[in-house]
């Protein structure tokens, strides 16, 4: 295997131009990418978050060959995703999803031939190969059943076998969890990372935030169409300012209150959100020096006060930049 990152983008844009209306006359113009850098290093997991509509699958989809940029440049393995599609495309592997791309009409190891063939697998090795997948992801014995028997978690498998099939040095999973029920989701989790064992890279997508927590080491978030911050999840607490996260409820509270508590030592944030019929601050702190019972001593005419400290988790994180993204 060679050097060097297995992603490396400079100045990604995207735009999609559509018509609508009456005889299509309408123009629409969507950004989806703005320019987006992003280095992403061999043998992890790495992890693309935002909103919906923020550019991920499009991200994604350019990253895999599946649609080309605007502008700008993008390597995978070293290699250019527009012009070096030949060298690329039997790399990597890409999982969308969905109920989409399987034949229903056919078993789980047809579909799997099918694509076989189509990656080049040598027929030689092609039915060993296929048993292979099909034990990896736990499928053997739904394997000759038709897939339209299959449950969503079972496409979903069949999915990744599908994507694995020809050994990508890379894998790009787009919400590859989505829909599933607990224990399929945490099967598919624990196959994702027997995978990274294995030497593959995973560029990967999600909305759950426990997930990224767990898998990946390193974690970027996309916000319309721009990377907003790029870190580990310590240097993305950091960035937030802090990891311990105050949380303070009460049946109201004075402004000149939420300010005595902006004024405590290493307090980054203080904001304000109604609780049911309780008002909850939830403030970011950096130090130790400050501690809920200063907090506490500051707000001494509230007998129903409830304080308590919690680590910042990546959700905390993630809403903080999105939010000032927005703003
Ligand atoms: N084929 C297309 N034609 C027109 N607009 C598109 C097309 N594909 C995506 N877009 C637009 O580009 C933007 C980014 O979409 P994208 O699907 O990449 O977001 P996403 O981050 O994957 O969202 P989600 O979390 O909902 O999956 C959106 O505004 C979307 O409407
Ligand atoms: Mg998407």
């Amino acid at each position: 295997m060679s050097d060097g990152p297995a992603i490396e983008t400079r100045g990604v844009t995207r735009v999609f131009e559509s018509r609508k209306g009456f005889l299509f006359r309408e123009k629409t113009r969507t950004e989806a990418l703005k320019g987006v850098d992003l280095v992403v290093e061999r043998g992890a997991i790495f992890g693309l978050l935002g909103p919906n509509g923020a550019g991920k699958t499009t991200f994604t989809k350019i990253l895999s060959t599946l649609l080309l940029p605007t502008s700008g440049t993008a390597l995978v393995l070293g290699h250019s995703v527009t012009k070096e599609t030949a060298w690329l495309r039997p790399r990597m592997g890409l999982v969308l999803g969905g109920e989409r791309g399987l034949y229903n009409r056919v078993s789980g190891r047809e579909n799997l031939r099918y694509f076989a063939d189509l990656y080049g697998v040598p027929i030689a090795e092609r039915e060993r190969r296929i048993g292979e997948v099909l034990e990896r992801v736990g499928l053997t014995d739904a394997a000759d059943r038709r897939t339209e028997e299959y449950s969503r978690g079972m496409k979903q498998k069949l999915h990744i076998a599908r994507g694995i099939l020809h050994r990508p040095e890379i894998l790009f999973l787009d919400e590859p969890t989505i829909g599933l029920d607990p224990k399929s989701a945490r099967e598919t989790r624990k196959l994702i990372r027997s995978l990274v064992s294995d030497g593959v890279t995973i560029f990967l997508t999600t909305h759950y935030m426990f997930e990224a927590e767990e898998l990946c080491p390193r974690i970027a978030i996309l916000s319309r169409g721009r990377i907003v911050a790029r870190d580990t999840l310590d240097g993305l607490r950091t960035l937030v300012g802090g990891d311990r996260t105050f949380e303070v409820e009460a049946y109201g509270f004075e402004d000149r209150e939420i300010e005595s508590l902006r004024h405590l030592p290493g307090v980054s944030k203080v904001a304000s959100e109604e609780y049911g019929p309780a008002t909850r601050l939830t403030m970011r702190v950096r130090t130790r020096e400050t501690t809920l019972d200063d907090v506490r001593g500051l707000l001494p005419g509230h007998p129903e006060l409830a304080v308590r400290e919690r680590r910042t988790s990546l959700e905390d994180v993630y809403l903080d930049l999105v939010e000032e993204e927005a703003t």
